[in-house]
């Protein structure tokens, strides 16, 4: 079985959020499960400044796809025995950042394009193309519409996984021709339509790949109703019979508290009190905060944004601040909290620490240095970072949604059974609520709150059984 994971970020090269953690894991599992799977990323500044000296050119192809013309170079190399392809392209990737450019539909349909022209350039043909999110919707479209009359590319299978609705890829119905070189008709008979005169990458991935999949199945649910379907739920109605839900896993040799080689001292299931507290005081001597073993720290890391429910944590600062709690904010994101999240560290001082940035050594510390990690997500498709939470022992505080709801068992004070806490609505008191229940079982059920530790530690996050039901659906298909 030949899989070609397309992408537009993956670890180990380049990340900005769980996309990556996905493409830098998966591959390795399904690899073990007896499939060739392949990656395909763009080659962005930070990858070619760092690595391209290493890679090996293997060819390179024009475009002439409605106004795009130009070339494209393709490289190669391998990470944990995956073969990682690189489209390389100066004007369209070597930026500062990965997206959020005014012609990042200009830029994804050129990486779509030339996708599909690698396989005769690096001879290897995949049997099924996996895409990811919105930046790869259009290469089924392409392979359809373009190579109409190549045999080969005709029985070529595509997935596609949906890791996030709210990012479409909508540009006006003209980019059709312009960027892609697809004729009006594909617009005009509602193929490749979304809404008035526009185009969504998204919904042609949508309406043309073999299967769809979504990151866990409770958002595979939500998705079809129109709080969660981002205009896209009628869409994906029609698709239900070929869409599914399978739970994101992590890489458990990346995360992994035993052997991280960030941390202060590494433990286990075995150890985890004196390993937790040695990464607690290194965290809070690290961080400037007051130097104590007792305190409950809660931990986040994320994009700082209303999908993550930061409204509600920024709306109830105080609340939270006015328990017996230290609090540590990892991330960046919409400025608005970000200078909440700098006042609430200007006004607890020595309690509370914001970082505004990325940094993946912190993450790895307050994974491990905090005892509650908080994640009240307004929508997640499946979220890695409670996944990591639990791997290293710091309790989930989640929403029951998507992701969160199918992976944290929340914490039940009559048989003592659970991953976390969670609550059920987007709702800053019942947030609350659940903090101060996380906060009485820290305080005074100190017994039943370790148990909710070892429960998390030894829950099942890797990708076992999930790279399974993917290897199941390409079997489908081929
Ligand atoms: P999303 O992809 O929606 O942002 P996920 O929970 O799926 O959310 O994945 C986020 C990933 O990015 C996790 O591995 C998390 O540890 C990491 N991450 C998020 N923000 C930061 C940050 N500021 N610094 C380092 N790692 C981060
Ligand atoms: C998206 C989602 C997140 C998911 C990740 C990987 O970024 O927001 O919930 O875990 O993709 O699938």
């Amino acid at each position: 079985m030949r899989v070609l994971f397309a992408a537009s970020e993956g670890l180990p090269f380049i990340k900005t959020g769980g996309l990556a953690d996905v493409i830098g894991s998966l591959p390795k599992i399904l690899k073990e499960n007896g499939v060739d799977v392949r990656v395909v990323l763009p080659m962005y500044k930070k990858t070619a400044e760092k690595d391209r000296a290493n890679f090996e050119r293997v060819g390179s192809c024009e475009v002439h796809s409605g106004d795009i013309h130009t070339i494209a170079t393709y490289y190669k190399t391998e990470a944990d025995g995956i073969p990682f392809y690189f489209v390389e392209h100066a004007g369209y990737f070597e930026r500062d950042t990965l997206y959020g450019y005014d012609d990042d539909g200009e830029r994804f349909a050129f990486f779509d394009k030339v996708v599909l022209e690698m396989f005769n350039v690096v001879g290897w043909m995949p049997e099924v193309v996996h895409c990811h999110d919105w930046q790869t919707g259009m290469i089924p479209a392409i392979a359809k519409i373009h190579y109409a009359n190549d045999e080969a590319m005709q029985s070529v299978k595509f997935v596609y996984t949906i890791h996030n609705l709210l990012f479409q890829g909508i540009y006006s119905a003209d980019k059709l021709w312009s960027y892609f070189g697809i004729p009006y008709e594909w617009y005009a008979n509602g193929t490749l339509r979304f809404h008035d005169n526009c185009i969504s990458y998204l919904k042609a991935g949508v309406v043309l790949s073999d299967k769809i999949t979504t990151v866990s199945p409770t958002y595979s649910q939500e998705i079809l109703t129109p709080y969660f379907g981002e205009k896209m739920e009628d869409v994906l109605r029609m698709r239900q019979g070929d869409l599914s839900g399978i739970v994101n896993g992590i890489d458990m040799a990346v995360w992994d508290p035993a052997t991280d080689k960030t941390l202060t001292e590494n433990y286990d299931t075995g150890n985890w009190k004196a390993g937790k507290a040695a990464n607690k005081a290194a965290l809070q001597r690290d961080l400037g905060l007051r130097e104590d073993p007792n305190v409950l720290l809660i931990g986040l890391v994320s994009r700082l944004t209303t999908q993550k429910g930061m409204d509600m944590v920024i709306n109830r600062l105080h609340d939270l601040m006015s328990g017996d709690v230290q609090f540590v904010v990892l991330g960046s994101g919409d400025k608005g909290i970000e200078n909440a999240l700098k006042g609430m560290e200007h006004q607890y001082r020595r309690r509370a620490v914001f970082y505004c940035g990325y940094n993946e050594a912190l993450a790895h510390r307050i994974y491990a240095g905090s005892d509650l990690f908080l994640m009240p997500s307004a929508f997640e498709p499946c979220g890695i970072s409670q996944l990591n939470a639990m791997r290293y022992g710091s309790l989930p505080l989640v929403r029951e949604t998507g992701g969160l709801r199918d992976t944290v068992q929340p914490y039940n004070q009559y048989t003592g059974e659970g991953t976390g806490f969670s609550f059920t609505n987007i709702n800053a008191d019942e947030m609350m609520n659940c903090i101060r229940l996380a906060m009485d079982t820290y305080y005074f059920h100190r017994h039943a709150w370790d148990q909710l530790v070892l429960n998390a530690m030894n829950k099942d996050v890797s990708w076992n059984t999930s790279a399974v039901e993917y290897h199941n659906l390409y079997k489908q298909l081929v």
